[in-house]
């Protein structure tokens, strides 16, 4: 029988993670985030929130999102490249989704690479359906941006199938 995912132990980022979030940001993104940009999300932008999940004390994943009255965006969501395929990611989405109802979201979107097939799959495992298609919003290599969206994250149907992944995962 297949071992349980690992849990993944995921708190609120603080300016001290910044550094393992650059280095983790560098491995899985072309255009990577400055430090500045992670610095102003933490300290300037009240409507973000973001967290760093750790295996063994260290940082290997870390995701964010916006909350705006009923809409939540996330922004950002990375494994490190050695902790992939463990559901590290999907703990983290989960942690993301759930932190969105809390704070009153019904809705929820992102943007994902067309070409990013990993992620899309974790998106759709949870509910989220391409909505539109951003041309050309990579601006790196033109690529176009897969806008997803799920919800109602309220609603009956949403909450069963989010308790069932999560049954799934524990
Ligand atoms: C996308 C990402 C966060 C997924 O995290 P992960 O921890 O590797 O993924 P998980 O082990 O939690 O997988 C959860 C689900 O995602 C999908 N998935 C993950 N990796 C996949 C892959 N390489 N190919 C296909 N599907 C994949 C599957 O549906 C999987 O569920 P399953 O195991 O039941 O099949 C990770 O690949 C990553 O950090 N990529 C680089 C950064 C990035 O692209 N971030 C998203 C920006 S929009």
């Amino acid at each position: 029988m297949k071992a349980p995912p690992r849990h993944l132990d995921i708190s609120p980022m603080t300016l001290e993670d910044i550094p393992d979030v650059l280095r983790i940001e560098a491995q899985c993104f072309t255009t990577p985030w400055p430090r500045n940009a992670f610095q102003n999300e933490l300290t300037d932008n009240k409507l973000a929130h973001y967290f760093v999940g750790r295996i063994d004390d260290q940082p290997v994943a870390y995701g964010g999102l916006w909350v705006i009255l009923e809409d939540a965006h996330i922004t950002t969501v990375a494994v490190a490249p050695e902790h992939q395929r463990k559901h590290f990611g999907e703990q983290m989405l989960v942690h993301l989704i759930e932190e969105a109802i809390a704070r009153g979201a019904r809705w929820i979107t992102l943007e994902v690479r067309e070409s990013n097939i990993a992620a899309q799959n974790l998106y759709k495992k949870y509910g989220f359906t391409v909505v539109s298609t951003r041309r050309g919003y990579y601006s790196d290599n033109d690529e176009n941006a897969l806008v997803m969206w799920a919800g109602n994250l309220k609603g009956e149907i949403y909450q069963n199938r989010l308790k069932a992944l999560k049954e799934g995962l524990c």
